[in-house]
């Protein structure tokens, strides 16, 4: 792969992913003083929430006043999950800039996520596409295809549905396909089929990775779906993660390491590493004696690393002294 100047863009899904089967409340002030540090840190890119009932997901019960943190930020990209149209029309009032739909390809996975039946989930995107369209400011609507990659429920997934409820989910109006390997089953020759297949299948839509690191396959398949062009994926700082309707699942790849790979490659993200780090200890002081992964934070920047960002001047700056 010929890696200069390709630019990547990463979405911190923390605050949603990695917060959502934790039973302890991280108060809304923390949230918000986490994603502003990130968004200093570089990330222009942050799911914020999930528009889920408060009854059954008590953490997400601020969406309200951590989307409008959020959307007095500029140059932040507002990011929110939402499992249906109920969820999406709160989005719409509150201003998000992007709204993730979750549709569940394993049958069993999405009636325990979601109640009710892939096709029930189907024509519920139709209808929040349809009422997106209505909004002032459409949001960009991505359409999320869970448990996509093996499912703890059902084990492996065949290829044909991943396809067919992608391309469904295209043609309902979806903006941007996601492929997310819920429970952290894939491994890089799966990703490099299942992604080829699908990018060939709804091109020229962009579609993104969700990977969780279950089994320490999350940056090799990262990397495998790079290979097939994918420029965008989501991970979590510190690998916090899990879904709580999703048994066996772990935390999601860890951003400072995501970043760390990207960066060392030459690519493009925008994120300090440094300063990303730091934004760590917000969850360590908020999670007491929760774990959190990633080589980076343990290990530190390789001695005089020189960033992806300022690696062409000074390239440039050896070059022109060199006789
Ligand atoms: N936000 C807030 N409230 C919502 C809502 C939403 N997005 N969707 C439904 N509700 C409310 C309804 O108004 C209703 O309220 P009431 O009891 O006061 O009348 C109640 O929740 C039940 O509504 P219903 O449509 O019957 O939902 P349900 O009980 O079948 O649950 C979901 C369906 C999708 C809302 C629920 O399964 C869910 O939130 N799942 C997401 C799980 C998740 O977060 N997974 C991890 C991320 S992938
Ligand atoms: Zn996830």
């Amino acid at each position: 792969m010929n890696t200069p100047d390709i630019d990547v863009r990463v979405c911190e899904v923390g605050l949603r992913d990695g917060l959502q089967a934790l039973s302890h409340f991280f108060p809304t002030e923390e949230k918000i003083a986490w994603l502003r540090a990130e968004f200093e840190a570089g990330m222009t890119e942050i799911e914020v929430t999930s528009f889920v009932p408060p009854k059954l997901v008590p953490q997400f019960a601020d969406a309200q006043p951590l989307v409008a943190a959020a959307t007095a930020i500029p140059g932040l990209t507002v990011v929110a999950l939402t499992p249906n149209l109920k969820g999406a029309e709160r989005g719409f009032e509150l201003g998000v800039h992007k709204l993730n739909y979750v549709l569940s390809v394993s049958r069993t996975h999405n009636l325990k996520n979601v109640r009710r039946e892939r096709e029930e989930s189907l024509a519920d995107f139709a209808r929040i596409a349809e009422a997106a369209r209505r909004q002032p400011r459409k949001p960009w609507l991505v359409g999320g295809l869970s448990s996509a990659l093996g499912c703890s429920y059902e084990g492996p997934i065949a290829l044909d549905e991943v396809l067919n409820w992608g391309v469904a989910l295209a043609e309902a109006g979806a903006d941007e396909l996601m492929i997310a390997d819920t429970v952290g089953y894939a491994n890089p020759a799966l990703v490099r089929r299942t992604f080829k297949a699908l990018m060939d299948a709804v091109a020229p839509l962009p579609v993104s990775a969700h990977f969780h690191d279950t089994r320490g396959l999350g940056l090799a398949n990262v990397l495998a779906a790079l290979d097939c062009g994918v420029r965008r994926f989501e991970a979590s700082l510190g690998g916090l993660g899990g879904c709580q309707f999703a048994p066996g699942a772990t935390g999601n790849i860890v951003m400072e390491d995501l970043c760390f790979l990207l960066d060392s490659m030459g690519m493009r993200t925008g994120v300090d590493l440094d300063r990303l780090v730091r934004v760590r200890e917000i969850i360590a002081r908020n999670l007491p004696g929760q774990a959190l992964f990633g080589g980076l934070a343990r290990a530190g920047l390789p001695p005089l690393y020189i960033p992806a960002a300022r690696r062409g001047a000074v390239h440039n700056q050896l070059t022109s002294t060199t006789p």
